[in-house]
């Protein structure tokens, strides 16, 4: 079938970007993003292109051209649904917070809703592609509630899973290692892969373009997050192990990485991961292989969120360490809350539960992010429940001059890996902090031996201690 109308449920950071993409690259499809969320598609649809919901690089030109012309965002979602041949359902599947499988599943409620929704409004036959992330035979309990809609309506079924990160967004899109496209192998299961590849064929070679069967698809999405994570707790591991050894953990990822067998692709030790995919949708394997009584496979999996919890707690515990025991009433500047760069999402970044731990301690934060504003930072922490939203706004300030954020500080944790933190005039932000001046890169991000040469006292994740540094000198 030749797709002319797609509708795609969801307008975060994946819907939005993904649906611009296709809207550019397929300008004779007319593309609409629906979501329930009103400001969101407002946003959306703000001529001041500053308000965007979503900041990547590079994105707002393409909805600049697309928007308005074969790209529609509305809260109108039945009339989209009606219209369109082909459904995207790219909606928010987070770790379920209640009942069973609470904190480890994926919370499915608002799939359900957009399949009963579809099953509901729809007049006329329709392929469905999951684009959301989701467990491993999701797809069944999709057909189910579309088979039983009782409207005579033939539906496909296929998983679309999504690869790109974010901060790379377009360029992910525009240029994917692999499509991949799950789908039935009845006739008309092979005609809506068809349909599918058609569409990414615009852009991208056939080559690249892999078609499975379903269960496959819905789980590499898994495996797929849950081996690139692995490889970060793997090196966060050994950057502990650096520390103790004055082994440079820089070094050994340069020398394990040119084996071609291990590639040199995610090898950087940081303070953690964060992000809304990594830790959900592991926590989503583990608990599907615990479902089918799988113990050492999940305890397998389970380790690598442990490991990275272990990280962020292992940062903030070395800074309380290193600053004599107590922040207790001192000044802590973070540079970036993002949980990486180069966007504005900050879903499950490291930074959040750093400043709990050191908030516990009763630390004074002030946050510097580029792109993050004050009202999401206090959002994230009062997320937690761990004090009052008065306590939380009492002794955490976020400013618009990280030279201001760092006057009269004890101590610099760099939680982002913002380029722009490179460039700093490091002496300037020195002259200004008290004295001993210390900081604790958790990216490895900045030129510790130029900052040493300034004055201050720097530990970067997986390299030489602190205490080894005062030693030397
Ligand atoms: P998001 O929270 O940014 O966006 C989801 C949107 O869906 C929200 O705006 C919400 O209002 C809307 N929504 C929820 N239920 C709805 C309904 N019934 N009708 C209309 N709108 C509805 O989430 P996201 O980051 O875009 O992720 C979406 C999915 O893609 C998740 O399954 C995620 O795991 C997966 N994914 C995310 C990334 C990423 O980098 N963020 C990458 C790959 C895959
Ligand atoms: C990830 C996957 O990369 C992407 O394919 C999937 O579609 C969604 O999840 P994303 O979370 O947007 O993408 O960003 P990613 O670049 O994978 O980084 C995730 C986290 O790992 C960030 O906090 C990042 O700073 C951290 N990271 C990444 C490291 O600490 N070290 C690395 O070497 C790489």
């Amino acid at each position: 079938m030749q797709i002319t109308n797609i509708c795609c449920i969801g307008a975060g950071y994946v819907g939005g970007p993904t649906m611009a993409i296709i809207a550019k690259q397929c300008p004779e499809i007319k593309v609409t993003v629906v979501d329930l969320n009103e400001a969101r598609i407002a946003a959306w649809n703000d001529q001041d292109m500053d308000n965007m919901p979503v900041y990547e690089p590079g994105l707002s030109d393409v909805v600049a051209q697309a928007r308005g012309r074969n790209l529609f965002f509305s809260t109108d979602v039945d009339k989209a649904i009606d219209e369109a041949q082909m459904i995207f359902i790219s909606v928010n599947t987070p770790t379920k917070t209640y009942g069973s499988g609470k904190g480890m599943g994926a919370d499915l409620k608002w799939i359900e809703l957009c399949a009963r929704q579809i099953a509901r409004v729809s007049k006329s036959n329709k392929i469905i592609v999951e684009k959301s992330t989701l467990p491993v035979r999701t797809a069944e309990a999709i057909k189910d509630i579309l088979q039983y809609a009782g409207n005579d309506i033939e539906f496909q079924v296929l998983s679309n899973p999504e690869f790109l990160a974010e901060g790379t967004a377009v360029e992910d899109l525009l240029n994917p290692d692999r499509v991949l496209i799950g789908g039935d192998s009845s006739p008309e299961g092979k005609r809506a892969i068809e349909s599918l590849v058609e569409i990414y064929n615009n852009w991208i070679p056939r080559e690249r373009i892999l078609t499975t069967n379903v269960w496959s698809s819905e789980l590499s999405k898994l495996v797929a997050n849950a081996f690139l994570a692995q490889r970060i707790s793997s090196i966060n591991a050994i950057s502990e192990l650096c520390e103790k050894t004055e082994a440079d953990v820089n070094e050994v990822a340069r020398a394990i990485g040119m084996d071609s067998r291990i590639g040199p692709k995610f090898l950087k030790a940081s303070v953690g991961f964060g992000g809304s995919c990594f830790q959900k949708d592991i926590l989503n394997l583990v608990y599907i292989s615990r479902s089918f009584g799988l113990t050492e496979v999940a305890d397998y999996w389970e380790q690598v969120i442990i490991m990275n919890d272990h990280q962020k707690k292992r940062f903030a515990l070395n800074i309380v360490r290193k600053l004599y025991n107590t922040v207790s009433g001192k000044k802590i500047a973070f540079l970036g809350w993002a949980f990486k760069k180069d966007t504005n999402d900050t879903r499950e970044s490291a930074a959040i539960y750093v400043a709990d731990y050191l908030l516990n301690e009763q630390a004074e934060l002030r946050v510097y992010d580029p792109k993050v504003v004050e009202r999401q930072v206090y959002a994230d922490l009062d997320y937690l429940g761990s004090r009052t939203a008065e306590q939380n706004r009492a002794s955490i300030g976020v400013g618009a001059d990280p030279y201001e954020v760092c006057k009269g500080a004890h101590a610099i944790a760099v939680l982002t890996e913002w380029d722009e933190f490179k460039d700093y005039d490091w002496e300037r932000i020195y002259d200004g902090m008290l004295k001993p001046a210390k900081i604790f890169d958790g990216r490895n991000l900045l030129d510790a031996d130029k900052l040493r040469s300034i004055g201050f006292i720097v530990q970067s994740i997986g390299t030489k201690s602190l205490k080894k540094q005062l030693v030397a000198v």
